[in-house]
């Protein structure tokens, strides 16, 4: 369009020079060539540029969904921030990788990803609303954008956390593990980058869980194929050691030690094993005993220290059961009151750190 008005207008004024201003038949030649010239670049110009734009507007948009920026990455996929184009609310798309796409084991992880998350309601657990295909071929979901920083980021940023907020935490963490171990659901991948302090219905630090990427139902049997994924993507920084091992049978009690590591690094800003290499990592899970965290970072209570090493047994059976026990018993630690949402709120408004890349 803009090309064609462009070849328009300067075409009249070419045609208006001819008629009235020349009279040297050199000059109209040499005159009207130039002109003619300079149509056909802007034509050309004019034309590109449409093209490229809309090509441009095109690889942003996804379905209703208009992509704004990058917001984080991992091993399956990249999430960018994006607002739904009719609602104009916020929203975080997930996409598979481009070079797992055409893989289908890949794709069937990324389907049981969203279907399983989309069966949880909790409030700390990320809500989905969509999932769709790309016309590029590119699958996604789309999921409430959750303002925020990853407990990852929070302690990369601002060190180890108080006892209390890391108790505050937790505690939301346990209960959203509530339902999906409900279901039989197992997350298999708690770490901190898959746990969001967020801002959620006018509150700070409210723990979303995320990435249910590695997630499996404890009696239903995987598709074949998809059963040794998870020492290939997951991190063996908060491991379970029966999770190390390979062990197809884990339980809660395996998220539980995750928690347990989790919140070993929130306490001391390091995790409970820190080695040369990622098997070393995996054989400490499995053999090494934990350093107690207070001797990493003094200070730490020692009820709260009880909590996090019986979540970091070696054995489950001598773990909290379930986390319904877990979180009654960060509920008892004598920290519990020292962080609550107004802390929470004011931590906010000092700081206001901004996430992302
Ligand atoms: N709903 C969301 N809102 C804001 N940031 C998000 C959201 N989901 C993911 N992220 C960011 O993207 C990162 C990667 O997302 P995740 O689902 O964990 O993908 P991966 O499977 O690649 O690890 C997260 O650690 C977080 O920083
Ligand atoms: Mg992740």
């Amino acid at each position: 369009m803009i090309a064609l008005m462009t070849g328009l207008v300067i075409t009249a004024v070419i045609v208006w020079r001819l008629v009235h201003l020349e009279t040297d038949p050199v000059l109209r030649y040499l005159d009207a060539l130039v002109l003619v010239v300079i149509v056909l670049a802007t034509t050309v110009v004019a034309w590109a540029a449409g093209r490229f734009g809309r090509k441009a507007t095109e690889a942003r948009a996804l379905g209703s969904y208009h992509l704004l920026r990058r917001i984080g990455g991992g091993g399956m996929g990249e999430v960018y921030l994006a607002e739904h184009r009719f609602l104009k609310r916020p929203c975080a798309v997930k996409l598979i990788r481009p070079e797992s796409a055409g893989d289908p084991r890949a794709r069937a992880r990324f389907e049981r990803e969203v279907r399983m998350t989309a069966t949880l309601s909790h409030p700390n657990t990320v809500e989905v609303y969509d999932y769709g295909r790309a016309p590029n071929g590119a699958y996604y979901y789309v999921m409430e954008y959750l303002p925020g920083l990853t407990l990852e980021d929070l302690v990369d940023r601002y060190g180890a956390l108080p006892p209390g907020r890391v108790v505050y935490l937790l505690r939301q963490v346990c209960l959203a593990l509530r339902e999906a171990h409900g279901i039989g659901l197992i997350h298999r991948d708690l770490k901190p980058s898959n746990v969001i302090a967020a801002h959620r219905g006018g509150a700070d630090d409210v723990a979303k869980l995320l990435d249910f990427g590695l997630v499996r139902h404890l009696t239903k049997p995987l598709a074949t194929g998809l059963t040794a994924d998870g020492l290939a993507v997951g991190t063996p920084l908060y491991m379970s050691p029966e999770q190390a091992a390979g062990d197809l049978r884990v339980d809660e009690r395996s998220d539980i030690y995750s928690l347990g590591a989790v919140a070993y690094y929130l306490l001391t800003g390091r995790p409970p094993f820190e080695r040369a290499s990622a098997t070393a990592v995996l054989a400490a899970h499995a053999r090494d005993p934990v350093v107690p965290p207070s001797l990493v970072l003094p200070g730490i209570p020692e009820d709260l220290e009880r909590v996090v090493l019986r979540c970091l047994a070696k054995s489950p059976a001598d773990r909290f059961s379930d986390t319904e026990r877990l979180e009654r018993a960060l509920g008892r630690c004598a920290c519990e009151g020292d962080w609550d949402a107004d802390h929470a709120a004011r931590w906010w408004r000092e700081f206001s750190p901004t996430a992302g890349p």
